[in-house]
């Protein structure tokens, strides 16, 4: 089986280069051309023609426009990244009879009230990135091709930046910290999201019934407030060197942001777990475990 992996190098797909390779033939792009192959989702005919030419059973979108605040003043290019190039890979995935696994975000929904988000429950995005992710997701959906979407929450990596990492960094530095206390959702590795994506498309293959829209977040649920405490207080007890004396709760509108974001990030993830026999972790011990690699402990 031939496996188009888009976003090679993103937190998710560096994630994916390992845990897809055992699958099948893995062709892993990022946005350059690489031996007449691009992965560049704001050029849509290429991203076409290279699907074509690839032919894969399987197409891994781990690509995405992330950048939540830009959003807001490059809302176009949001768009096209992870509205129309979703549909391109979509429609390119339909004709060719492929799966296409995608990730979206609880960005999607309003973040108001305190319950975890179910699939089903309605989407009303507060930002452009949100709005910009609904449009692949509806895209795929209306699409008819075959398809897994993992709408997924608070992504860290041990590679590149991530919350963790700058809450390490700045608490070497500053005695007092104000981290935010009324946003709430579950650190979700992206070791255990490719972990799970690979588990699942082997799942998928043999039980296409299966196919269909799936939260995946860690388990249980943290404030960046309580993240931030338990970040500096591994890394303390790792016996790293911290200026830090006190970290200050704050909400979410005394750090105003050009995009707005959802005070409830929770997932309801029972559909995933139950459908594919999966055990979700608690988001302590995956954060712990990132830091511990971090820190080389
Ligand atoms: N990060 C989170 O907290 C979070 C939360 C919920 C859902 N998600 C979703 O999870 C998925 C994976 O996210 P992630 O955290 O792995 O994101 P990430 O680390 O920001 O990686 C995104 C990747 O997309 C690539 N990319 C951006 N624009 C591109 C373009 N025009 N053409 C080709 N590649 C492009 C980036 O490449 P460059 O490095 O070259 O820019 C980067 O490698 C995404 O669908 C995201 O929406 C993420």
């Amino acid at each position: 089986m031939k496996i188009l992996l888009l976003g090679k190098n993103g937190q998710v797909g560096w994630e994916l280069q390992r845990s897809l390779a055992p699958l099948g033939e893995l062709i892993a792009l990022d946005r350059h051309v690489v031996g007449g192959l691009c992965g560049d989702l704001t050029n849509l005919d290429a991203l076409r023609e290279t699907i074509r030419q690839v032919r894969p059973g399987v197409i891994v979108n781990a690509a995405a426009y992330t950048a939540v605040d830009k959003a807001e003043s490059e809302p176009e290019l949001a768009d096209c990244v992870n509205g129309q190039a979703s549909r391109v890979m979509a429609e390119e995935a339909a004709a060719l009879g492929a799966w296409l696994i995608h990730y979206s975000t609880d960005y999607v929904f309003s973040g108001q009230g305190s319950m975890p988000w179910q699939e089903a429950d309605p989407v009303a995005p507060v930002n452009q990135y949100g709005a910009s992710k609904l449009a692949g997701e509806l895209a795929i959906t209306a699409s008819g091709c075959k398809h897994l979407i993992f709408r997924t929450s608070w992504v860290y990596g041990a590679r590149g930046n991530n919350f963790a990492k700058t809450m390490l960094r700045l608490a070497k530095d500053r005695e007092t910290l104000s981290v935010i206390s009324d946003q709430i959702g579950a650190p979700t590795g992206a070791d255990l999201i490719a972990d799970v994506t690979a588990l699942a498309i082997q799942q998928v293959m043999h039980s296409p019934q299966l196919a269909g829209l799936y939260h995946l977040a860690a388990s249980g649920e943290v404030s960046w407030h309580g993240y931030a405490c338990h970040v500096v207080g591994l890394a303390q007890s790792c016996g790293e060197q911290l200026a830090v004396k006190a970290i200050n709760p704050i909400v979410t509108t005394a750090y105003p942001t050009p995009a707005r974001r959802p005070l409830n990030s929770r997932l309801n993830t029972q559909k995933l777990r139950e459908n594919f026999s999966l055990h979700l972790p608690d988001w302590q011990s995956g954060v712990t475990r990132m830091l511990t690699e971090v820190l080389n402990k």
